[in-house]
């Protein structure tokens, strides 16, 4: 093999991961071609060749050196084809695709229907990957929306209020659950599971008559708006109600120390088993050693069992 190509999304860790595709790479004197901007950049034929010395200072920076976009072409047969000419026109054996959902159905599409040997990384704040445990920058996103809402918690106390706070994670509790849990919260609302907001109300109401005076709800982005639910608990218990919506600070920033080294020993791996003829995989960490699962088994929807979070959550209110 003597020229692969690497592809990102961005999150906290990105960076550290293609540093260490690059790297790798580069010990066995592969050529590495940076994607720019994903997709798009791979059907345009954008790319930035890549040596040791252009990933040099970027391990402890958040987002993608590479810049990425989302990009409904290449969901198209002709965009695909487009990209696959632009693969075997410059000559490139192989596909690192460090991303999301998005990005690695994108991967197996490539590696499944038009034979490209691609392997994948998983990375997104939302941890959704079928069958793997943690994502490169979830951590990290975690870490931030903790922060912040140890800061909110101040507000809260010290005004008598209650907050409620939206996290990122679109479909996927697994942010809302960690933040909650971390920040000692009193609610959370994921979309994996129906909390009856009503006796949610009843609940603080209650609580205020005896005397509690703040509240901590988190909400995933994907159960429901902060603003609605601020203003349901208002109407329904006469109490101020605020809000705080993390959004984007949660997927950007410094890579948390977890993530620089799940990025660093992802990247490194599919390298491995790029370069050893594998394809069409999914690389991950189990238990701490490294493994890989199909693209196919991981692009899958996630199903996770909230339940037990959510009961230790209440527990500890
Ligand atoms: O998938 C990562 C994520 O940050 C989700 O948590 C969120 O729903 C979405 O991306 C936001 O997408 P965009 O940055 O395109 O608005």
């Amino acid at each position: 093999m003597k020229k692969i190509a690497v592809l990102t999304r961005d999150c906290s860790g990105v960076n550290a991961a293609l540093r260490a595709v690059v790297r790798t790479a580069d010990l066995y004197n592969i050529e590495v071609w940076g994607v720019i901007k994903e997709y798009e950049g791979l059907m345009k034929g954008e790319f930035m060749v890549m040596n040791r010395r252009s990933v040099s200072g970027i391990i402890d920076r958040g987002g993608t050196v590479l810049r990425t976009k989302r990009f409904e072409e290449f969901k198209t047969q002709n965009g695909q084809k487009e990209a696959v000419r632009q693969i075997q026109k410059n000559g490139i054996e192989g596909l690192i695709v460090i991303g999301g959902n998005g990005s690695l159905t994108g991967a197996h599409v490539l590696a499944s229907r038009y034979g490209i040997p691609v392997i994948g990384v998983p990375a997104t704040i939302d941890n959704d990957i079928n069958g793997i445990n943690l994502s490169i920058g979830a951590d990290t996103a975690v870490n931030v929306a903790v922060e912040a809402l140890d800061k909110i918690r101040d507000t809260a106390m010290s005004m008598e209020r209650i907050f409620v706070v939206e996290v990122m994670g679109r479909d996927c509790g697994y942010i809302a659950l960690r933040v909650a849990l971390a920040g000692g919260c009193e609610e959370v609302l994921v979309p994996e599971m129906d909390v009856d907001i009503d006796k949610m109300c009843d609940e603080i109401a209650e609580g205020n008559r005896k005397g509690k005076v703040s509240w901590i709800v988190i909400v995933a982005e994907g159960r429901a708006k902060a603003a609605d639910i601020a203003e349901e608990i208002r109407k329904k218990t006469g109490l101020e109600t605020r809000i705080a919506v993390l959004g984007h600070i949660q997927r950007g920033g410094r890579p948390s120390a977890r993530d620089r080294i799940l990025g660093a020993r992802l990247g490194n791996y599919a390298l491995e088993l790029l370069r050893n003829g594998e394809t069409d995989k999914c690389v991950f960490l189990s238990e701490n050693k490294l493994a890989s699962i199909p693209l196919e088994m991981a692009v899958q929807p996630k199903k996770i069992d909230v339940e037990p979070f959510y009961r230790l959550i209440k527990i500890l209110t």
